[in-house]
């Protein structure tokens, strides 16, 4: 499913960045470009980062 629109980036390829070491939403911005255009999906990605690191 794609999570960022602007940069046709998925779900799957945010769980990659994050089982190589990616931990913030920063290292996927930097990684993915998730955030840096419209800014819509920040939210979604950020509540994806938290699920995969089993955060609250
Ligand atoms: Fe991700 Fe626009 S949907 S920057």
């Amino acid at each position: 499913m794609y999570v960022c629109v602007c940069h046709a980036v998925t779900d799957r390829q945010i769980s990659a960045s994050v089982a190589m070491g990616a931990s913030t939403l920063a290292d996927l911005r930097d990684e993915l470009g998730v955030g840096t255009c419209c800014g819509k999906c920040a939210r979604e990605v950020r509540q994806q980062l938290r699920d995969e690191l089993g955060q609250c």
